[in-house]
């Protein structure tokens, strides 16, 4: 069985990374959305509540799981039984930092392969960031992210 990860900090999750995740699940037999707790980027929503949206916008995806995780991405890959690591290209401001990823995950595992699938135009600048910031000052979100997250940006920033 052929098994990637398409892993990311998914905060929030976009339609960009579904876009990501829905080639990836046709191309192998499963695919575990690895969720990073990544707290150097002091996420918007907590790991759990990141997971979970990421499990609600994937339901249609029956050889999509999603599992946190806290751990080197290639420790994690081993543990999960996974060979090869599946990442979304955007913009060309993404590669440089990709390279460098992808050379020391390399370095840490030759085993481990890593894909990248390039976005398609209309996701070509769309960034987690970007959403939260547009939710943050009432905009509308909802051609962005799926559903679920849209409710939950709105409820977020309904409190804040
Ligand atoms: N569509 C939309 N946005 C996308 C995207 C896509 N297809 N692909 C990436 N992005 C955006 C994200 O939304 C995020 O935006 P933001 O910074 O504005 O919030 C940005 O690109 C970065 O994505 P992120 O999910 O944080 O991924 P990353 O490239 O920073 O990598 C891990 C995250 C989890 C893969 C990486 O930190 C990791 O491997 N962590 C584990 C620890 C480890 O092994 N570290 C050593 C590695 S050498």
């Amino acid at each position: 069985m052929k098994r990637a990860l398409t892993p990311g900090t998914f905060d929030p999750i976009t339609s960009g990374h579904l876009d990501v995740i829905t080639r990836a699940a046709q191309m192998v037999d499963e695919v575990i959305v690895a969720v990073a707790a990544s707290p150097k980027k002091r996420p918007l929503f907590a790991l759990e509540e990141r997971a979970r949206l990421v499990r609600e916008a994937t339901a249609h995806l029956p050889n999509v799981r999603v599992e946190p995780f806290d751990d080197l991405l290639v420790d994690f890959a081993a543990k999960m039984d996974a060979t090869v690591i599946i990442k979304g290209l955007r913009a060309i401001t993404d590669f440089e930092y990709e390279f460098q990823m992808t050379a020391i995950n390399y370095q840490l595992n030759q085993a481990l392969e890593t894909l990248f699938i390039m976005s398609p135009p209309q996701y070509m600048y769309l960034s987690s960031s970007i959403v939260r910031e547009l939710a943050s000052l009432g905009g509308d979100v909802s051609q962005f992210v799926p559903p679920c997250v849209a409710r939950a940006l709105a409820e977020r920033f309904a409190t804040a």
